[in-house]
């Protein structure tokens, strides 16, 4: 499996702790940046990672920035990411169980390393429940 990493300037430093984690489990992450602590701005991050998702470029992704509001928001703009915030270990499990989120979204700024590092563990451990859910992820693309 092959996972995109993207961050903005208040989202980089998640990289290194994640790719380790991922790592661990076998799984190969590609990071479209930023890479150091100069201001950028995170569409120019998101939108990459949003389309290497959207192409099949990887399998899925995760993303990190000072809330983790902008780079959602970015990312849900592509045709088929489901781009999820979690900030707890309960929500990235959720997000996953309930929404199928194909991106995890991440605070660097609002939630400890440890638990974004919780987060992505729950969100990769975390099978998508189907069902009722499949119906309401099925009209996510119907927007008036
Ligand atoms: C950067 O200061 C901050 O605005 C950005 O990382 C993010 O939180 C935006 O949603």
């Amino acid at each position: 499996m092959t996972i995109g990493f993207a961050g903005d300037h208040a989202g980089y430093l998640l990289a290194a702790p994640i790719r380790k984690l991922l790592e661990e489990r076998g799984i190969t992450m590609v990071n479209f940046g930023t890479f150091g602590p100069e201001s950028v701005d995170y569409p120019d991050f998101a939108h990459k990672l949003g389309e290497a998702v959207q192409k099949g470029e990887v399998d899925c992704g995760i993303a990190a920035c000072g809330t983790g509001n902008g780079m959602a928001i970015c990312l849900n703009k592509h045709t088929g990411v489901r781009a999820g915030l979690a900030w707890n270990r309960e929500i990235a499990a959720l997000v996953k169980e309930h929404n199928n989120a194909n991106v995890l979204v991440l605070s660097q700024r609002f939630t400890s390393e440890q638990e974004n590092l919780e987060c992505v563990k729950a969100w990769l451990d975390t099978e998508f429940a189907g069902g009722r859910h499949q119906r309401r992820i099925d009209k996510i693309e119907q927007c008036r």
